[in-house]
């Protein structure tokens, strides 16, 4: 039943409670490893000294009582499963301990030495099963991460008269992004659909996409085609976010004059909104074949000349503000 090789710390200032818990631990293992003292001060000099991997925790001690002790337990060793051991039975302490961090509580009496042993065993089984599903977690967001940019190289590689566009807009959105007051996960979202924003145009000829000039009307129609061709490959991924609703909308404008459904205000999603003024941004600040950069000054009249119109006025107020007064610049590619 028990973990092979377990340390585990026992903080009870009664050294005949403490006794009788070394001795039954170590009568269920033979390899866990107990230690014992008697102060909370004691015990935090220990935890800083040595790696456990489950603590029994009193919370009548001479030097700390009540939640306060798992506080100041999780504050020096967050990640160390704790069972509380307390002749306290009030309800509310056993909750207040739980919600603090505590994965277990016993009340003291005569089971408590029989007891302990399995629930520090359930505590630590509980401590590595979410350890595992955060490093999964942390290694798919990874893969995905991975995905994305490769993806982003592809659709650069395509059109290398706008290579960096994807990730420019990327930065200048996610800068944006915060300052309307969306969280840290939206902005995820974010940067993912700004680095694929025109994955749609893989569709369209090159030639057009490079061409010197100005575009006939059925080239630009096909051009129109991107958001919708990008939203379908996307729609087939199963984001956290909605990355491919955000890709279909990013050439929507607030008067609906935008493409390709002609969406108005509120009917398009904040990110797609935030998208479209950092793509204008960016485009116009950059070369393309058929001109030279216009320039950031430019690019910040016209938005501002579309305050309302096209863009979302706290978007430009906001992009405003970034370029006139906090300096932002892209990062150099
Ligand atoms: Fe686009």
């Amino acid at each position: 039943m028990a973990a092979q090789g377990r340390r585990i710390l026992i903080i009870d200032d009664d050294p005949d409670i403490t006794r009788l818990l070394v001795r039954v631990l170590s009568r269920d293992d033979e390899k866990t490893i107990t230690d014992a003292c008697h102060t909370l001060g004691e015990g935090l000099e220990r935890l800083a000294a040595d790696e456990y991997d489950a603590l029994a925790l009193d919370l009548g001690l001479p030097d700390g009582s009540g939640v306060g002790n798992v506080l100041r337990v999780r504050e020096q060793a967050p990640e160390l499963p704790i069972v509380v051991v307390s002749g306290i039975g009030d309800e509310e302490v056993i909750f207040e301990a739980m919600q603090n961090g505590a994965q277990d509580y016993l009340i003291k009496g005569p089971l408590v030495p029989k007891m302990l042993s399995r629930a520090l065993h359930y505590a630590i089984s509980r401590k590595n099963s979410e350890s595992e599903v955060q490093s999964t977690m942390a290694k798919l967001r990874r893969t995905l991460m991975g995905t994305v940019n490769v993806l982003a190289t592809m659709i650069e590689l395509r059109d290398p008269y706008t290579a960096g566009h994807e990730r420019r807009v990327s930065q200048l959105a996610c800068a944006i992004a915060p300052r309307m007051g969306l969280d840290e996960d939206h902005v995820e979202g974010l940067r993912v659909a700004a680095s694929l924003h025109d994955l749609g145009k893989i569709a369209i000829p090159s030639e057009i996409l490079s061409k010197p000039g100005q575009l006939t009307s059925i080239e630009f129609d096909m051009i129109k085609t991107h958001p919708q061709v990008g939203h379908d490959v996307l729609a087939e991924v199963e984001f956290p976010w909605p990355v491919s609703g955000i890709v279909l909308q990013h050439h929507e404008r607030l008067d609906g004059s935008g493409y390709p459904a002609g969406l108005k205000e509120q009917d398009i999603l904040p990110e797609a909104q935030i998208i479209g003024v950092a793509d204008v941004m960016e485009a116009m600040s950059s070369h393309r074949p058929y001109r030279s950069a216009v320039g950031v000054d430019q690019a910040l009249a016209t938005i501002s000349e579309h305050r309302g119109t096209f863009y979302s006025p706290q978007v430009v107020d906001i992009c405003l503000a970034l370029f006139e007064d906090e300096g932002f610049a892209w990062d150099e590619d």
